[in-house]
């Protein structure tokens, strides 16, 4: 298993991995429209953080924007192909996440969580409570209905890999 960072950096392989990343989150995110979740995927103040198994496999990831002036990063998608769902790679992910995002000097992230996706949430640090000052995050993501905020501090002293 490997976590890679994808950029949609005009390169065939990673234009590939997004492709297969994008296709999970249509798949394991049936609600969102397709077309929002392509756009993001390749825009370019978005990164993802893929899972990859036997080196060219994608099995899942993360994708995300930092604000880095604000010392915070969305996450706005995050899925594991179905058949490996529930065997701990999306912990594994998010800690490699957490382990990414800390060198880069962000402090917190948020998220809209589903509501079948809280419970896996709240296993990974992440609270109800946003403790962000608004000043700091409101008006830089959007307001979505469809989901819980939440947020998740990243301390800077914490070995997050495992
Ligand atoms: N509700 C409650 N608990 C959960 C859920 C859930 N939906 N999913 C996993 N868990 C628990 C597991 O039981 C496990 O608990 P344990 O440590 O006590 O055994 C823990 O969370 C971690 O489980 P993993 O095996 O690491 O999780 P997995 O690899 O399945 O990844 C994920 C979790 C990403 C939510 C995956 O199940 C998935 O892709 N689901 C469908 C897509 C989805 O819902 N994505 C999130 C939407 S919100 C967003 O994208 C911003």
């Amino acid at each position: 298993i490997d976590f890679k960072i994808i950029t949609n950096n005009g390169y065939h392989d990673s234009m590939k991995m997004l492709i297969d990343l994008k296709n999970i989150f249509a798949r394991q995110l049936p609600k969102m429209p397709k077309e929002y979740i392509v756009r993001l995927v390749f825009d370019r103040n978005h990164e993802s953080m893929c899972i990859i198994k036997d080196n060219t496999k994608v099995i899942g990831g993360i994708c995300y924007r930092k604000y880095p002036t604000q010392r915070f990063a969305e996450i706005a998608f995050l899925a594991i192909t179905a058949n490996l769902q529930v065997k701990g790679y999306g912990t594994r992910l998010m800690n490699k996440f957490k382990e990414h995002i800390q060198k880069q000097d962000v402090e917190y992230l948020l998220t809209y969580a589903d509501n079948y996706a809280i419970g896996y949430f709240r296993k990974q640090g992440f609270y109800q409570e946003i403790k962000m000052h608004p000043d700091r995050w409101k008006g830089f993501i959007k307001d979505y209905d469809g989901g819980t905020l939440m947020e998740c501090y990243v301390h800077s002293n914490i070995d997050y890999g495992n």
